[in-house]
């Protein structure tokens, strides 16, 4: 693997998701590492990031000199830039010149780092301390106001650094400048594709499993159902994928596991039909902690006995069920600590934690795989669009969407207004501009209204289109009015319950995506 170090600053995922998307593996270590632990991993190349901290700063962590030694190709970057100059001799000094946001650096040597980049180019910058001079044998290839060394490398030894952040999408020629210094300066090859990742995992399943059975939940989302089609892929009908209809979901949502996922796959699918058995846990519930136990501990129960039944019917027909398939995602593992087997908490906490008379071992076919990776794979599997690019849904579904009690009435209303939201914003074509849309139903608030000669006196919905990264944050969409139009003609026309349609316009924080 290309080696990511992390220096403590947002900017390591980011470095190791570029190098990904230059179908280059990489991998994101600690600081904290010593250099044997790194070379043990058989790095192809390492990349120091940047990082929050000042190399004069008390405890500032530092880089062994035995890395440059190593005959391993490094690129520093930012902080690893600095830290990487000062390890091998050269001069770094805190100037008081900070160089923040859009910079402009003039190359006047390309060297292999830079080629193919013009004399001027813009770039982000972040940093206080500067490079002044370069080490012995090293040449400078950039400059900027602040930096008299903006960049500089030793090819022979395959050493090369940068001052900017060539990761993010300010830097215009950041991702070239990356693949100069895998495909050149390390002789890499793009070989990271998501066959080939297929490939792999299909190896490292059935090795893992072997004759064993197989268990899976299916929720409808992404990752479990990627991670099922992985394992579908290696071990075929030793698996067994359990999908549990709590009566939350959306319009459609069914039948796309039943019928499309199957179809693209050929899993072996058991459906457990619990719709009267949540909607009886969650009567006369409102408050939303009280709706999301109700519905977690439903969830847990009716999967654990869908497992074991499946674990009962297999133990008469041989093989016993020894594995459990989690859509465990890399930045779960990189985010509780990194090391194999790291992320074992958290993805027991997904599962909800099965009894103990219930002992699986994990199979977790997306540990290394980034969500845009994810995406990648389930095409290469055949699974459809709707799957692979299906927006985040929550667990609970629409339980807490419905800003009340939830009875059956209501899920439908609500399944009818959300349904016509979700065609209306496709159609547009804002599927990828819009992280989700939640339509959530003011069940105990009623409004007046005229329809025809008629007074009414109905519910409204509230639109919450959001746009994010990750869900942490999230700014509220400018969906075109003309399509907001559409989406609150048609539901106050086809959904007889619902007379007015409201736009929340609240970002996160201070507000959450979800309204409970
Ligand atoms: P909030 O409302 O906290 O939501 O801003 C952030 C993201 O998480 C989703 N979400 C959930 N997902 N179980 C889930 O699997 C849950 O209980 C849950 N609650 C919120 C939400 O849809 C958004 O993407």
């Amino acid at each position: 693997p290309v080696l990511v170090v992390d220096f403590g600053a947002q900017y390591a995922q980011l470095i190791a998701r570029r190098v990904r998307e230059a179908r280059v593996y990489s991998e994101i270590v600690p600081h904290t590492w010593s250099v044997e632990q790194m070379l043990a991993r058989r790095p192809s190349a390492v990349i120091l990031s940047g990082g929050p901290a000042s190399v004069y700063a008390e405890g500032a962590p530092s880089v062994d000199r035995a890395l440059f030694e190593a005959g391993v190709p490094v690129l520093g970057i930012c902080y690893g830039f600095q830290a990487m100059a000062r390890a091998l001799g050269g001069e770094v000094a805190r100037t008081g010149t900070r160089e923040y946001g859009g910079t402009h650096v003039t190359v006047d040597a390309p060297g292999t780092l830079l080629t193919g980049s013009p004399v001027e180019q813009s770039v982000w910058m972040s940093h206080g301390d500067s490079v002044q001079g370069a080490p012995e044998g090293f040449r400078v290839l950039a400059t900027s106001a602040g930096s008299p060394v903006a960049a500089f490398e030793d090819a022979d030894r395959s050493l090369y650094g940068m001052q900017w952040h060539p990761e993010v999408k300010h830097s215009s020629l950041g991702q070239r400048a990356l693949e100069n210094f895998l495909y050149l300066g390390a002789g890499l090859s793009p070989t990271w594709t998501p066959g080939n990742v297929v490939a792999d995992q299909v190896e490292a399943i059935r090795e893992q499993v072997g004759d064993a059975r197989v268990i899976c939940g299916l929720s409808g989302g992404v990752d479990s159902a990627v991670a099922a089609a992985l394992v579908q892929r290696a071990v075929g009908d030793q698996l067994t994928c359990v999908f549990v209809d709590h009566g939350l979901l959306r319009a459609g949502e069914v039948e796309q596991v039943e019928r499309d996922f199957v179809a693209s796959t050929g899993v072996r699918l058991v459906t457990v039909d619990a719709r009267d058995r949540f909607l009886a846990a969650l009567a006369g519930q409102t408050d939303p902690e009280d709706k999301r136990k109700t519905i977690g501990r439903e969830f847990i129960r009716v999967f654990e006995q869908a497992a074991r039944d499946v674990v009962a019917e297999s133990g008469a027909h041989g093989e016993e069920v020894r594995f459990l398939v989690q859509g465990t995602l890399y930045p779960d593992v990189v985010e509780s600590g990194g090391g194999e087997g790291a992320a074992n908490i958290k993805s027991h906490h997904n599962v909800g934690g099965l009894p103990d008379d219930l002992q699986f071992e994990l199979v977790e076919p997306l540990r290394r795989l980034f969500k845009d990776e994810v995406r990648a794979v389930g095409l290469e599997l055949g699974l459809p669009e709707a799957i692979v690019w299906r927006q985040p849904f929550p667990g609970p579904g629409l339980g807490i969407r419905i800003i009340g009690e939830v009875t059956h009435e209501r899920l439908e209303v609500l399944r009818a207004a959300d349904a016509i939201a979700r065609t209306e914003l496709t159609a547009a074509g804002l599927d990828r501009d819009i992280w989700q849309c939640p339509v959530v139903l003011l069940a105990d608030i009623r409004s007046v209204g005229v329809q025809g000669d008629g007074r009414t006196y109905g519910h409204p919905v509230v639109l919450r289109p959001v746009s994010s990264e990750d869900a942490m944050t999230a700014d509220w969409t400018r969906v075109p009015y003309d399509v907001l139009a559409r989406i609150s003609t048609r539901i106050t026309n086809e959904v007889p319950e619902v007379n007015r349609v409201v736009l929340d316009v609240t970002s996160k924080p201070p507000g959450t995506i979800e309204w409970e």
